[in-house]
């Protein structure tokens, strides 16, 4: 298959150790299961550069684990050219939107973004956005992992249908 018939999805959020890293492992291992890796491209990045190179937070890695879920992102800041690599950018919540608003460099670029919780379902009466979990307790995290997985089953949905 070619690369420009995958659909390319970018997840995003502040630091890239802790939602995005786990959204890029969740959507990856749906789309594994569904037979359809061959499909698609899947990456993360942050907004800030803080933890550049980093494997994702220990804390984030060792609950994505009791899911069967292994981390292996190595933390990178967006990049302009995301904007043409990727044909959806998915970020966390309004920080994310605003910032990569004034990150994109034309129009086109900018319609490339959507907010993650326009996906979630189960939990969408009380969640207008994925909560920064990083300084939150063990059920910040479990809640996180309980939207991405919400989340990633329907965005996979929508892009299979
Ligand atoms: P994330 O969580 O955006 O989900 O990766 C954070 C990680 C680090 C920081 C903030 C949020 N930080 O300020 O270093």
């Amino acid at each position: 298959m070619e690369p420009s018939t995958k659909t390319r999805v970018l997840f995003v959020c502040l630091g890239n150790i802790c939602r995005s890293p786990a959204a890029e492992g969740i959507f990856r291992a749906i789309v594994e299961s569904r037979g359809a890796a061959g499909r698609f491209e899947i990456d993360s990045a942050g907004i800030g550069n803080w933890h550049v190179g980093q494997l994702p937070d220990k804390r984030m890695r060792v609950h994505a684990a009791r899911r069967g879920l292994d981390l292996t992102h190595r933390a990178r800041q967006v990049r302009p050219d995301d904007f043409d690599r990727f044909d959806l950018i998915i970020g966390m919540d309004a920080g994310n939107i605003s910032d990569l608003r004034a990150l994109a460099p034309s129009p086109e670029a900018e319609a490339k973004i959507r907010p993650m919780a326009s996906w979630v379902r189960t939990l969408a009466t009380r969640y207008d956005h994925i909560p920064d979990p990083y300084y939150e307790g063990a059920e910040g995290f479990e809640l996180v992992l309980d939207l991405l997985s919400d989340a990633c089953s329907a965005l996979f949905d929508t892009l299979n249908s």
